[in-house]
C-alpha cells in the first residue's frame, strides 16, 4: 500500500527514512513531481527504471539540498558557481564532470563520466533532500511515455501501486521540467529547455549552443563530445552463447560454456539485480579482463522484458561500430 505523506515535519521525517532504505518515493518540485531514490544505491536506481518502465537507461539528475553538496560529487566550473548562485534552488540542471569518488552509483548517470546535478526550489523538497542526507535522483514520476506529473494525484494516477510512499507538496508551479545545459565542455550547450529561459543564462553564460538529437546523451552529438560517452574499450559482442579462448563474459544466469574471466549480472537471473550491476560489470571487464588477457566482451542474451529492454538497449550500444 502506497503511504501519502504530508509535506509537514512527520511526512518528510517518514519520507526520508524511506529513501534511506532503498525504496522509491515520489515528492513535488516546482517544475514537476519526481520520482526519487538514494542515488547512491544502485539497487533502488535500478528500481526507478522499472517502475517507469523506461526502456533504455537515460543518465538521471541528481538533487541536492544546497549547492555546495552537489559540488561534492561533481567539479564545479567559475559558470557554473555563476549560475548556482543566479539559478538555484531552481528550474536549471547543469551537467558537469563526475567527481572521482563520487558515492553515486554509475547506474545514476547511464556509465556516463559526468553528472546532472540540480537544487529545487521547491521548500518541502529542499527538506526531504537535507533529511535523506544523500543525493537523490529523480526523473519525472510518470510512466514511460506519458505526461509529466504537476501534482500527487497525477502521480498516483500512473504509478499508484509501484512507490512506497509519495509526498504531497502541493503542485508543481513551474509544470515543465528543469533546462538541462551541459557545462561539461568548452561552450555551454543547451540540452533540454525547460523552466529557466535561455535569455536568462545566456544574459549570465553568454552564448549557448543548441544540441542536435533532442533530449538522447548517449547519442554523440559532435566527434568532441564522443570521450565522454562510455563505451568500452573493447569491442562487445551480442548474445553470446559460448564464450571463445579471448574473451571475458559477461553473464547473466548460469556462465555459458568456454568462459574464463566472468563479470556476474546476475547468478539468479534477475533483471534488477542486473540492471544494478551493469556499468560496473562493464567497466571492470575492460579494465580486469583486460589486464587479464581478454582482448573482447562476450555478453550473454538478455530477455527482452522489464528491464531486460534497457540492459539490452545499452549492450547493443556498447557494440555498435565505433566513430
Ligand atoms: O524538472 C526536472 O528536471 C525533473 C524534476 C523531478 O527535478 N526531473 C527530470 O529528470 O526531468 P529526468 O531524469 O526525466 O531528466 C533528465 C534529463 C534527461 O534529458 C537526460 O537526458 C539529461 O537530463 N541528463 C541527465 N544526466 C545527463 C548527463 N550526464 N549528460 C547529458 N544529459 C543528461
Ligand atoms: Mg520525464
Amino acid at each position: 500500500m502506497i503511504e501519502i505523506l504530508s509535506a509537514g515535519p512527520d511526512g518528510i521525517a517518514r519520507a526520508a527514512t524511506l529513501l534511506r532504505d532503498g525504496r522509491l518515493v515520489a515528492f513535488g518540485t516546482e517544475t514537476v513531481y519526481g520520482l526519487g531514490a538514494d542515488a547512491t544505491n544502485s539497487a533502488a536506481v535500478a528500481a526507478i527504471f522499472a517502475a517507469k518502465g523506461r526502456p533504455r537507461f537515460n543518465p538521471l539528475i541528481c538533487h541536492y539540498p544546497v549547492a555546495a553538496a552537489a559540488w561534492e560529487d561533481t567539479i564545479p566550473t567559475a559558470l557554473a558557481h555563476a549560475l548556482a548562485a543566479a539559478f538555484w534552488p531552481g528550474p536549471l540542471t547543469m551537467v558537469l564532470p563526475r567527481r572521482a569518488g563520487s558515492a553515486v552509483a554509475l547506474l545514476t548517470g547511464a556509465g556516463l563520466e559526468t553528472l546532472a546535478v540540480r537544487v529545487p526550489a521547491n521548500r518541502s523538497a529542499r527538506l526531504l533532500l537535507a533529511a535523506a542526507n544523500r543525493p537523490i535522483a529523480a526523473p519525472s514520476a510518470n510512466l514511460s511515455g506519458q505526461v509529466s506529473p504537476a501534482s500527487a494525484a497525477h502521480v498516483l494516477a500512473g504509478l499508484r501501486d509501484r512507490l512506497a510512499a509519495v509526498v504531497d507538496t502541493g503542485p508543481s508551479e513551474v509544470g515543465v521540467e528543469s533546462t538541462v545545459l551541459d557545462l561539461s565542455g568548452a561552450t555551454p550547450v543547451l540540452l533540454r529547455p525547460g523552466g529557466a529561459t535561455l535569455e536568462a543564462l545566456e544574459a549570465i553564460a553568454g552564448p549557448i549552443l543548441r544540441a542536435g538529437p533532442p533530449d538522447d546523451p548517449l547519442a554523440p552529438r559532435s566527434p568532441g563530445q564522443l570521450a565522454s560517452h562510455y563505451a568500452p574499450a573493447l569491442p562487445v559482442r551480442l548474445d553470446a552463447t559460448a564464450a571463445l579462448p579471448d574473451e571475458a563474459l559477461l553473464a547473466f544466469g548460469p556462465p555459458c560454456p568456454g568462459a574464463g574471466t566472468v563479470f556476474q549480472l546476475s547468478e539468479r537471473s534477475d533483471l534488477a539485480e542486473a540492471a544494478a550491476r551493469l556499468f560496473e560489470g562493464l567497466r571492470w571487464l575492460d579494465s580486469e579482463g583486460h589486464r587479464l588477457g581478454a582482448r573482447a566482451i562476450a555478453a550473454m542474451p538478455i530477455p527482452p522484458h522489464g528491464l531486460g529492454l534497457a540492459i539490452d538497449d545499452r549492450l547493443r550500444r556498447a557494440a555498435a561500430p565505433r566513430v
